[in-house]
């Protein structure tokens, strides 16, 4: 069945343009909204590149608090994403080597690149507790997130 993102994309845009706030408390509610309007989105967060650094840092987030605050790129799906600039969906997260839990609740994941200029600077990172709920509307809506937030950043 296909998913009805476009009135959660306009409450987005909303927020990521409401220069009443500063950019974290925007990207903390945008997070927020996609964790408790989409059922399978258990957490939602941004990690950044860490200025020169082959590493990334964990932004605004909702969810479980997570250990892995840092991550160098390379390692785990987050890691990976940093380095293929490419969009990556983990139907099954035990079926992944180089992969690294938060949770052992989480059953899939996605990570979607966030270009500003052509340049990777970070991620949007999802956490499901549902196995394989991801598709390409998944992606595509990801991908306007970022591409929005880019414009901020
Ligand atoms: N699972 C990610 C780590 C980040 S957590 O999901 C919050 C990974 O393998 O890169």
């Amino acid at each position: 069945m296909p998913k009805n993102f476009s009135p959660l994309q306009k409450q987005v845009q909303q927020i990521i343009y409401n220069d009443a706030i500063s950019v974290d408390e925007r990207l903390q509610t945008v997070c927020e909204i996609l964790r408790n309007e989409i059922t399978y989105y258990d957490w939602v967060g941004f990690y950044f590149k860490n200025g020169d650094k082959e590493e990334l840092i964990l932004g605004p987030y909702a969810g479980a608090p997570t250990d892995h605050t840092v991550i160098p790129f390379g390692k785990g799906i987050c890691g990976q994403v940093a380095v293929s600039n490419k969009n990556f969906v983990v139907p099954d997260v035990a079926a992944q080597d180089n992969y690294i839990a938060c949770s052992i609740n989480v059953k899939s994941e996605i990570v979607v690149p966030l270009f500003v200029n052509g340049k990777n600077v970070g991620q949007i990172d999802i956490d499901s507790n549902t196995p394989d709920p991801f598709t390409e509307e998944d992606e595509r809506f990801l991908e306007f997130i970022n591409s929005n937030v880019a414009e901020i950043l």
